[in-house]
C-alpha cells in the first residue's frame, strides 16, 4: 500500500516519496532487529513508539547472553579473572559512552539507572548544595515530568523558585522570554534537547552560552536526542548532559550522566555504600575518585555491556546520514498524516526528531491507539509526562507516533491507511 493508494488520496494532498538517502537504508538497521519481525493482532508489528523505548539488535541481546554465559562477575573487588573482565567491560563502556558524548574523559560520565536518575542525581547532590533562598532554576513549559518535578523538590527544600519558560504557538521555546527570564538569580537551567512530545529540538548551544553569561549551570536532558543525531557536550559546553540507554537500542535500567570535570569534583556524593568510598572508619569516611564516588553498590554491569554494543551497533551507521534519514521520512509523514481528516499535529517548529504528536477529532487519544493496535501498529496515548506543554495546547492527552532508524515509509503508509479507516468508521 502507498498513500497514492489512501481511501480519499485523490481529494487530499499527497505524500511524495523521498528519494533514498545516499549512505542509508533502514532496511540495513531492520534486519538486525529481531523483535521487528514479529506479528501483533495477525500484523506485521508498526513499531512507532520509539519515543517511549527503543528495539533492541540482536548485537545487544548477544551482548547480553555473552557477558552472562562467559564473564559474569562484580566489579572492582575482586582479585581473580572473571573480576577483571567484568571491570574491564564496566570501564570500557565507560570511555564508549565518553566518546559517544565527545566529553573530556571517561571519568565525567556516571552511570545512572536513566534519564530520570541522572537528573534526581543532580538536583539532590548540586542542587541541594547550591540552590538557596530566592534563587531560581528554569525550565522551559515543554520538558518532561522528569525535568520538572525533581527541581520543585529540591527548590521547596530550599526556597528557591522554579520559573517556566514559556513556549510560542509552535511549540518551541520562547528564546525572547528565557534571555528576560535569566539573571543573576538563575543557579540552573534544565532543558531538553528534544522534546518527546512535539519533537522540537531546542538551540541548547545558544542557551547555554547565555545563561552562562549569568553564571547559571545548564543541563541538558539528551533523553529523545542522542538516538536522532550526533552530540558533542563539549561543543554545546552543557555543565550536565543526561540519557537513558532504553532509547537507544540499549536495555533498559541504564543510562549516563555526563557533567563537566570541575562540576563533578565540587559535588557531594548522592547514595552512600560500597564501591563509592576511599577507606570508611566511624570517625572518617573518605570517597572514591570521581565518577565512582557517585556510583554506590554494585553497578549495572551486564547492562553497561549491552549500552556499549547498542553504541557500537548505531555509530556503525553514518550517523549524518541517518539523521537526514529521519528528517525525510519525517517530513514523508507530515505530509502523509494531514490527508487524515480531523487529524491535527501539535508544534511545528522549524528544527524537529521524527516525533508526530496529534488529535483525531471524534476519537479519544487511547481509542485511536487502540484501534492502531488492531493493526499491529504500536503508538503511545496519554499526557506523554508531560501535563505544562499538553496544557500548553488546552489538551488532557493526545496520541504520539515517535520513528527511529528502522522505521520505513511503508510503514508510515500503514499508520496512514489505518487512520483514515478509522475515520470512516465515524
Ligand atoms: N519519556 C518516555 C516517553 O516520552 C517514556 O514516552
Amino acid at each position: 500500500m502507498t498513500t497514492t493508494d489512501l481511501p480519499g488520496a485523490g481529494l487530499t494532498p499527497r505524500a511524495v516519496a523521498p528519494t533514498p538517502t545516499p549512505g542509508f537504508s533502514p532496511e540495513k538497521a531492520r534486519k538486525d532487529v529481531p523483535i521487528l519481525h514479529r506479528t501483533v493482532n495477525g500484523r506485521p508489528l508498526v513499531w512507532l513508539d520509539n519515543g517511549a523505548t527503543t528495539q533492541k539488535p540482536r548485537q545487544v541481546i548477544e551482548a547480553l547472553t555473552a557477558y552472562y554465559s562467559t564473564a559474569n562477575s562484580n566489579i572492582h573487588r575482586g582479585a581473580h579473572t572473571l573480576a577483571r573482565e567484568a571491570t574491564e567491560a564496566y570501564e570500557s563502556g565507560r570511555a564508549k559512552v565518553a566518546d559517544f558524548l565527545g566529553a573530556e574523559s571517561p571519568g565525567t560520565v556516571v552511570f545512572v539507572r536513566g534519564t530520570t536518575e541522572a537528573i534526581n542525581l543532580v538536583a539532590q547532590s548540586w542542587g541541594r548544595a547550591n540552590l538557596g533562598p530566592g534563587d531560581e532554576v528554569l525550565v522551559p513549559v515543554l520538558e518532561h515530568h522528569s525535568d520538572i518535578v525533581p527541581w520543585q523538590r529540591v527548590a521547596a527544600e530550599r526556597r528557591a523558585r522554579v520559573v517556566p519558560v514559556p513556549l510560542l504557538p509552535d511549540g518551541s521555546i520562547d528564546q525572547d522570554a528565557y534571555a528576560d527570564l535569566l539573571s543573576f538569580r538563575t543557579q540552573l537551567v534544565a532543558v531538553s534537547h528534544a522534546s518527546n512530545v512535539l519533537g522540537t529540538v531546542s538551540p541548547v548551544r545558544e542557551m547555554t552560552a547565555l545563561a552562562h553569561r549569568y553564571g547559571a549551570k545548564v543541563l541538558v536532558d539528551g533523553a529523545q536526542a542522542v538516538a536522532h543525531m550526533p552530540v558533542d557536550v563539549q561543543d554545546l559546553d552543557a555543565d550536565f548532559y543526561v540519557f537513558s540507554g532504553h532509547k537507544i537500542f540499549a536495555p533498559t535500567g541504564i543510562g549516563a550522566l555526563y557533567a563537566k570535570p570541575d562540576v563533578l569534583a565540587a559535588m557531594p556524593p548522592w547514595q552512600s555504600g560500597g564501591n563509592m568510598i576511599d577507606a570508611v572508619d566511624f570517625d572518617h569516611t573518605t570517597y572514591a575518585p570521581d565518577p565512582h564516588r557517585f556510583e554506590a553498590g554494585t553497578g549495572n554491569i551486564a547492562d553497561v555491556v549491552g549500552l556499549s554494543s547498542a553504541l557500537d551497533w548505531l555509530t556503525s551507521f553514518d550517523r549524518k546520514a541517518v539523521a537526514a534519514y529521519e528528517t525525510e521520512l519525517l517530513a514523508y509523514a507530515t505530509q502523509a498524516l494531514a490527508t487524515v481528516p480531523g487529524l491535527d499535529l501539535l508544534g511545528s517548529g522549524p528544527d524537529r526528531i521524527a516525533v508526530l504528536t496529534f488529535t483525531l477529532a471524534g476519537h479519544d487519544p487511547t481509542a485511536v491507539a487502540d484501534w492502531l493496535d488492531q493493526d499491529g501498529i504500536a503508538i503511545r496515548a496519554g499526557h506523554h509526562c508531560a501535563q505544562p506543554l499538553l496544557r500548553h495546547y488546552g489538551l488532557e492527552s493526545a496520541a504520539r507516533a515517535s520513528l527511529a532508524l528502522y522505521n520505513t515509509t511503508e510503514e508510515v503508509d500503514q499508520l496512514v491507511t489505518s487512520l483514515h479507516e478509522l475515520q470512516q468508521t465515524g
